[in-house]
This record gives structure tokens, C-alpha cells and sequence, in this order.
């Protein structure tokens, strides 16, 4: 089977895309044939070394992908060869093929397509948990959400309004705040050209309630400082590359909340309430209240410019390597 190795930090340009014997499969595993893996901000960091996780080399990146069950070990219940299923994985996915634990998988649901299915769970879900368990965004309230036309930024414009809430997008382009819009954003901030909180002070004069930051950098004080009291400021992540350092004084000031989102790590801790979140997610894609934006594919020969794309900042929505 082929897969894109990751064999050396690096560029995306120095993965290799090789010819590996098939994995054995395991008591307890089951075996996926995969036909398209959505590409996340995390396979930038993983290829150079710079995420959490530092997988043993040779690896693939690829945290998500959809595909078909072809052959499942002693002891699996819930999963049978033919099924459809949406896979999380934290790497390894850009390939034809992988061996996981069930607890890996849900069913794709019927009416999704692979490139979809490959696209959904990462962004969604993050965003969901975040509005949902960390913000608690109530209907009526305001939320910002800067990078608002990438991954998680746009899944959380969507739920943000499918949650009830005013959207306040922040991007860097016309064409991103066009696309925002047309996702439900209610307003725009083109943040490369205008101020954050002078915009804010006419947008939302008592402050935003929430901020969903994956963007880091520079943004984020400047968004934390037009936060409303009580507030809740989402620590997404940090596309932008520098962490922020804030000052504390801001949270006292405001009588804000600073709150972490990290999805993995719930995944695990939390597995129940991560499947009724899931649960719920899948009835917003069949209700038509949410779906995700697949903007271009790339065969997995191509899968470091995928990569390389989202560095320069040029994807919108989602991006997905097909097999
Ligand atoms: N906490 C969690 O559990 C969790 C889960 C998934 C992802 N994440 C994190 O969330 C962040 C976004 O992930 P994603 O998959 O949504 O990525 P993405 O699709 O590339 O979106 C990131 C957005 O950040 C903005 N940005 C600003 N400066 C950038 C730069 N120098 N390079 C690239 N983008 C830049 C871009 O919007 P503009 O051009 O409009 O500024 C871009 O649309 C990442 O840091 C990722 O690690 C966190």
C-alpha cells in the first residue's frame, strides 16, 4: 500500500511517498481502506517537529480520513467489513490504508460523502466542544471568531450561529470575509486592514462575549482587550506561529474567563460526552445546519502541497488528500 512518509523533520516538500508492506492486523484492530484524508493546521507541525505528539519515524501525517472497513480482528464488536466509517487518528491517515482500534471510528453517516466524512470531525468537533462545554455560548450572546474562514474557524461560524449566537468573523482577505458571510458570519472584521477593537467598539460597544482564537499572535490581546464582562476567550491555537503572552491584569479587569480547548485530550478523558457530541453534530449535517466546505483535494502523491497551502495561508474551509 502507498503511504506519505514523514522520514525526516522538515518541509512538506522532503515527504516520500513510498510502497509499504500492509500492517498486521491485530487482535482487537481493525483495518481501514481509506479514500480521502482531511488535512488539518496540525500535519503543518507534526512534519517539522513541532507538535505535541512525535510520532516514531517513518510516519504519515493525517489526523482524520473516511473510508471502508475491509477486514476486522478477534474480539472487535460494532464493526464488520463494508462498513463506512470516519477515522481519528492523530497521524498516519495520508495512505491507502491503516490499522486502528475501534475506538478510532464512527460510522459515516449515509448521506456524507468520503471527502466530507474526511473533513468533519476535526474542525467541528474542536469548535463544538469549545462553544458548547468550554464557552457555553447561550442564544442572543456575540461571538468573535478569528481565522474565520479556515478549518475550525469556519465550522465555528456555522455553529455559532446554528447555537443561536450574533457572529463576528475576523479574516485577512475580502474573499475570506465573502466566504464567512456566506457561511453565516453577521459581520466582518478584515483584520489585515482594520483594528480589531476600534471595529469592535462599533460593532459590539459593551464587548464580545466569547472569542474563539486559533490564530494567536498579535490578535489575540487586541481581542481579549474588547472582551465583555464575563467574558469566556477560547485558547484554540496559535496558526500565526508566536504563542501570546497576556497580561493577567485583563482577565481580572474584565471579569473574563481564559479558557483552553483541547480536543484530543477530551476525546480521551471524555469519551461519553464526546460521542453524544458527535452524535449531535451528525443530525446538524443531516438537518443541512452544518457542512463542511471541501475548497480543493489533492491525490496523496500531492499531499505536502496540500500542506504546504495551508502554511501560506491559502486554504479556505477544508482541504482533503484523496486516495
Ligand atoms: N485546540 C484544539 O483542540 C485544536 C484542534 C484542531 C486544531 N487546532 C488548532 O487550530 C488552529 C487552526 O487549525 P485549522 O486546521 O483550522 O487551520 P487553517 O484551516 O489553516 O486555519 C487557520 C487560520 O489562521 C489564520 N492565520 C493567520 N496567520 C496565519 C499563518 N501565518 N499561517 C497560517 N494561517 C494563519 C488564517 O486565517 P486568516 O488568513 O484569515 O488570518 C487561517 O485561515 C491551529 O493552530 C491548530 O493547531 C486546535
Amino acid at each position: 500500500m502507498k503511504v506519505l512518509h514523514c522520514k525526516a523533520y522538515g518541509p512538506p516538500e522532503a515527504l516520500v511517498l513510498e510502497d509499504v508492506a500492509p500492517a498486521a492486523l491485530g487482535r482487537g484492530e481493525v483495518r481501514v481502506r481509506l479514500h480521502a484524508a482531511g488535512v488539518n493546521f496540525p500535519d503543518v507541525l507534526i512534519i517539522q517537529g513541532k507538535y505535541q505528539f512525535k510520532p516514531e519515524m517513518p510516519f504519515a501525517p493525517g489526523g482524520e480520513a473516511a473510508g471502508v472497513v475491509t477486514e476486522v480482528g478477534e474480539r472487535v464488536e460494532g464493526f464488520k467489513p463494508g462498513d463506512k466509517v470516519i477515522v481519528m487518528t492523530g497521524w498516519g491517515a495520508f495512505a491507502e490504508e491503516l490499522v486502528v482500534t475501534p475506538d478510532r471510528l464512527a460510522p459515516l453517516p449515509p448521506s456524507m460523502p468520503f471527502e466530507e466524512g474526511a473533513a468533519f470531525l476535526m474542525t467541528y468537533a474542536t469548535s463544538h466542544h469549545a462553544l458548547k462545554q468550554r464557552a457555553r455560548l447561550q442564544p442572543g450572546e456575540s461571538l468573535l471568531v478569528l481565522g474565520a474562514a479556515g478549518g475550525v474557524g469556519l465550522a465555528a461560524v456555522e455553529l455559532g450561529k446554528a447555537m443561536g449566537a450574533r457572529v463576528i468573523a475576523g479574516v485577512s482577505t475580502d474573499e475570506k470575509a465573502a466566504l464567512a458571510r456566506a457561511h453565516g458570519a453577521d459581520e466582518v472584521i478584515v483584520y489585515s486592514r482594520e483594528g480589531i477593537r476600534d471595529r469592535l467598539k462599533a460593532l459590539a460597544p459593551q464587548g464580545v462575549d466569547v472569542v474563539y482564537d486559533p490564530v494567536g499572535g498579535d490578535y489575540s490581546e487586541q481581542a481579549l482587550r474588547s472582551i465583555a464582562w464575563k467574558g469566556r476567550f477560547l485558547v484554540v491555537g496559535f496558526a500565526s506561529g508566536p504563542i501570546p503572552s497576556i497580561p493577567l491584569n485583563l482577565a481580572l479587569l474584565k471579569g473574563c474567563e481564559i479558557v483552553g480547548v483541547f480536543w484530543g485530550a477530551f476525546t480521551a478523558r471524555e469519551p461519553d460526552l464526546h460521542r453524544a457530541n458527535v452524535a449531535e453534530l451528525v443530525g446538524l449535517y443531516e438537518a443541512g445546519k452544518i457542512r463542511p466546505l471541501v475548497s480543493k483535494t489533492y491525490p496523496l502523491a500531492e499531499g505536502g502541497q496540500a500542506i504546504r497551502d495551508m502554511m501560506e495561508r491559502k486554504v479556505t474551509g477544508k482541504t482533503v488528500v484523496t486516495m
